[in-house]
C-alpha cells in the first residue's frame, strides 16, 4: 500500500517573506538560496495576517501573489497557511471576544499567538472568511500543493461562550439527562449532585476541580472544540480547493488535544520535531523521538507523515540552547525518514531581525549568504534526500504494538491515589516500546480502539481506564490467538472514571489474565521490594499490584513484606492466545528482560537479518535499509548479504563500521 502526496522527499520549512516586505530584494536573494540548498518546498504566510488583511474587509495579497509566482518559477512547491495562530490587533481590538479567557476567568490583552476563544462565532467567521479568500485566490496556482492549517492548535478558552459550549457538548454525551451525569459524575459524593445543566463550569483551580470524570470530559470538550475549529477552518478549503491535501502542525505527545481522534480528520499528519541533541544523552533523545515518530505514523495506519518543522541548527527556547554538531542534525533528519516521514522540514528559512524568534537556528543566518557551517549540512542534507525518493509513500508493518491512548493520557493524571508522585504514563509507554526499539523490531504506537488484530503481540502499559468496549477487544483478540501484556494499574476504570465493581482487572479480563487484583501498594523513594523473574531478581519501586492467580501460571513473586510469596508476574493461557500481567514497576532492566522473553517465546523477527552492534538501530521502510547510531563510539554491522549504500551508490558487504553519531543507508 502508498499514499504519496509528492515523488521525492520534502525538504523545506516555515518562509516568511511577510517580514521582508520592503527589502523585496531578500525575496530573490531567498530563491537562489533555496535552490542553493536543495530546498523543494516552502510554507509560507503562517503568521501574515496583519498584513495579508491590514484592516477590517482590507485584503493585501500583492505580495503573496509575487511569492507564490516566485516559488514556482523556481521549482519549489508551496505549502499555504491558513492564518488563523495569531490574529491582527485590529481584530481583537474590535471584537474582544475573540481573545482568550484564561482559568482565572479573566480575558486576555492582544498579545502573542494562540491566544483566540476556540468557540468564538466572531473569530470563526473571520477565519472562515480569510480562508475562503486564500483558496480563491490561489486555487488554481500551481505552486500550491497543500494547505497547512494554522499553527500548532493548542491551549484553552474559559470564556463564557466556551462555558455554555461546554455545556451543550454534556448534554449531547449524556443523552440530555441530568441524571445520567449525575451518576457518571458519582455526584453524590460531595454533595455535587445538579439539577440544571447551568450549575456546570469548566474545571478551575478556584471552583470545582475533584471530579476526575468532570475534568476527563472538559479535556474532551476542549480536544473536540479544536477538531471543531479546524473543521470551520477547512470548510472553505474543501469547496474550493478539493484535490489539495490538508495537515496541520501537531506538537509531540503534546495532551491538550486527542491526537489519535485528530488525525482521523487530516489527509495527512505532520507535526514539529525538537529534540534537545548533544546534551551527553543522544541514545534516550533518539528513543523518544523514536516512538513520537512512531505514534504519529500510526495514526493513519502506518501511512507517512511530514516532519513539519526541525530545527536546522539550535532553537532559542531551551535553557541552555546548545549547538548540535552537523551530523547530528543530519542524522536526526535520517531517523524522521526512516520511521515514515516523508519530509524534513525546518523553522526556519531565515532568521528574523527582530521579534521573539530572532536567535532560533534557520538555514540562512543574519549574515545573510550561504557561506555557514549550517547552510552547507542543509545542502548536504538535501542532496541525500534526492538519493532517498524511493522511499516515498512507502508504509511498513509492524508485528508488535504499544498502546498509548490519549485519553489515558488524561485519566492517569486526574485520579488521585497510590502513588500521586510517580505517574508518568507516556514514560511508562516508552519504556514498554524500547526493548523492542533497541532490537530493530518495527512497533506501531496505538489508541486502545485500534484494530489490534495485525499484531502478534500488544503491549499496553498502565492501561488504568477502559474506553467502551476496550475489555472485550482484550478478551476477542487473546481468544483468537493475540499475545497481551498489561502491567499494573490496569482495568481499573471506565471512561467516566468510576471503578470496575467486583475486582480488577475489568469484568471478564480477570479471566482472560487468570488474576485478580486485590490490593495495590505504593512505594515512597527510595523504599523497594524485590520480584524474581527468570531466575534474577529486580527491584519494585513506586507501584505495584497485590494479585491472585486464579489460573494463570506464576512467572515471578514478591520477596519482602506482608505479601513475599504472591505472584509479580504471570502468563495465562485464554482461548488461542496468551495473557502475560506483569504487576509491577521497575526502572531498570526487567521490562528489557521480560521483552526479551517474550521476543523469544512469541518469535518476533527484527526488522532485517542485519546483525549489529549494541546501540545501533536498523529501520527497514520498503526495500530501504536506514542503520543509524545515536552512540558516541563507533560501531560495527555485519551484512547478511550484498548491499549498495543508496547514499554513495557504492556496494556494501560484509562489516560495516558507523562512525558515532552517523548512519548508512542499504538498499
Ligand atoms: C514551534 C512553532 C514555530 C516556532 C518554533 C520554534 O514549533 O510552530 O512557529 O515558534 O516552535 O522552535
Ligand atoms: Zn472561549
Amino acid at each position: 500500500m502508498e499514499k504519496k502526496f509528492f515523488d521525492f522527499i520534502i525538504h523545506g520549512g516555515d518562509y516568511n517573506p511577510d517580514q521582508w516586505i520592503k527589502t523585496p530584494e531578500i525575496w530573490d536573494e531567498d530563491m537562489r538560496l533555496m535552490k542553493l540548498a536543495h530546498i523543494n518546498s516552502a510554507t509560507v504566510s503562517i503568521f501574515a495576517w496583519s498584513l495579508l488583511e491590514p484592516e477590517e474587509g482590507v485584503y493585501n495579497f500583492e505580495w503573496l501573489d509575487t511569492i507564490m509566482d516566485k516559488l514556482h518559477a523556481n521549482g519549489i512547491s508551496a505549502i499555504l497557511a491558513t492564518p488563523s495562530g495569531a490574529r491582527p490587533p485590529w481584530l481583537a481590538q474590535k471584537y474582544p471576544e475573540v481573545l482568550r479567557v484564561e482559568e482565572t476567568g479573566i480575558r486576555n490583552e492582544f498579545g502573542v499567538r494562540h491566544n483566540h476563544c476556540l468557540t468564538s462565532p466572531v473569530y470563526r467567521e473571520k477565519v472562515r472568511n480569510i480562508n475562503r479568500m486564500l483558496a480563491e485566490r490561489y486555487k488554481n496556482h500551481p505552486a500550491l500543493k497543500m494547505w497547512h492549517i494554522s499553527n500548532e492548535y493548542c491551549g484553552e478558552c474559559h470564556c463564557e461562550l466556551c462555558q455554555e459550549a461546554f455545556r451543550n457538548w454534556l448534554k449531547d454525551y449524556y443523552h440530555n439527562d441530568i441524571e445520567e451525569l449525575n451518576e457518571k459524575w458519582w455526584n453524590g459524593f460531595w454533595s455535587h449532585r445538579v439539577n440544571d445543566w447551568s450549575q456546570i463550569n469548566s474545571p478551575k483551580s478556584r471552583g470545582e476541580n475533584h471530579v476526575s470524570a468532570m475534568k476527563l470530559c472538559w479535556n474532551r470538550f476542549v480536544s473536540d472544540s479544536h477538531i471543531s475549529f479546524y473543521e470551520n477552518e477547512i470548510a472553505p478549503l474543501r469547496e474550493i480547493t478539493p484535490d489539495i491535501p490538508i495537515t496541520t502542525n501537531f506538537m509531540k505527545l503534546y495532551d491538550g488535544i486527542d491526537y489519535q481522534k485528530f488525525a482521523k480528520k487530516m489527509d495527512l499528519v505532520s507535526w514539529d520535531n525538537y529534540p534537545a541533541w548533544d546534551k551527553g544523552r543522544n541514545e534516550d533523545e533518539a528513543l523518544s523521538t523514536a516512538f513520537v515518530h512512531d505514534a504519529f505514523r500510526s495514526m493513519k495506519d502506518g501511512q507517512p507523515f511530514f516532519m513539519m518543522e526541525s530545527t536546522p541548527s539550535l532553537v532559542n527556547w531551551h535553557d541552555v540552547n546548545k549547538l548540535p554538531h552537523s551530523g547530528m542534525q543530519e542524522l536526526s533528519s535520517i531517523q524522521a525518514v526512516a520511521h515514515g516521514a516523508d519530509s524534513v522540514q525546518y523553522f526556519q528559512w531565515r532568521k528574523s531581525r527582530g521579534g521573539h524568534e530572532k536567535y532560533h537556528g534557520a538555514v540562512v543566518d543574519h549574515c545573510g549568504h550561504e557561506n555557514t557551517r549550517v547552510f552547507r549540512d542543509i545542502t548536504r542534507l538535501g542532496k541525500v534526500l534526492e538519493k532517498l525518493s524511493g522511499v516515498v509513500g512507502g508504509y511498513s508493518e509492524s508485528k508488535v504494538a504499544v498502546i498509548c491512548d490519549w485519553e489515558n493520557i488524561w485519566a492517569t493524571k486526574h485520579f488521585c491515589g497510590f502513588n500521586n508522585l510517580k505517574r508518568d504514563y507516556t514514560d511508562e509507554c516508552i519504556k514498554w516500546y524500547a526493548p523492542f526499539y533497541k532490537k530493530s523490531i518495527s512497533v506501531d504506537v496505538i489508541p486502545m480502539d485500534a484494530d489490534y488484530s495485525k499484531y502478534d503481540l500488544v503491549v499496553a502499559p498502565f492501561l488504568y481506564m477502559l474506553k467502551d468496549g476496550t475489555d472485550k477487544r482484550i478478551e476477542e483478540y487473546v481468544a483468537n490467538g493475540g499475545n497481551f501484556v498489561a502491567t499494573y494499574l490496569s482495568g481499573l476504570v471506565d471512561s467516566n472514571d468510576m471503578c470496575y465493581l467486583g475486582g480488577f482487572p475489568a469484568n471478564n479480563l480477570k479471566n482472560v489474565f487468570g488474576i485478580w487484583n486485590e490490593e495495590t501498594d505504593s512505594l515512597p523513594e527510595g523504599m523497594k521490594n524485590t520480584a524474581t523473574f527468570g531466575g534474577k531478581e529486580y527491584d519494585v519501586v513506586h507501584v505495584c499490584d497485590i494479585i491472585h492467580s486464579t489460573g494463570a501460571e506464576i512467572l515471578g513473586e514478591y520477596k519482602q513484606d506482608f505479601y513475599a510469596g504472591m505472584p509479580a508476574v504471570t502468563k495465562n493461557t485464554f482461548g488461542k492466545g496468551t495473557a502475560y500481567y506483569a504487576a509491577f514497576r521497575n526502572d531498570s532492566d526487567f521490562t528489557a528482560d521480560f521483552c526479551n522473553m517474550l521476543i523469544d517465546e512469541i518469535k518476533i523477527n527484527a526488522d532485517t537479518e542485519i546483525k549489529a552492534d549494541d546501540g545501533i538501530v536498523i529501520r527497514k521502510r520498503g526495500s530501504h535499509i536506514f542503520v543509524m547510531n545515536f552512540t558516541d563510539s563507533e560501531k560495527a554491522v555485519t551484512l547478511n548479504s550484498i548491499y549498495t549504500n543508496v547514499i554513495t551508490d557504492e556496494k556494501a558487504e560484509g562489516t560495516v563500521k558507523i562512525p558515532a553519531c552517523s548512519y548508512v543507508v542499504l538498499k
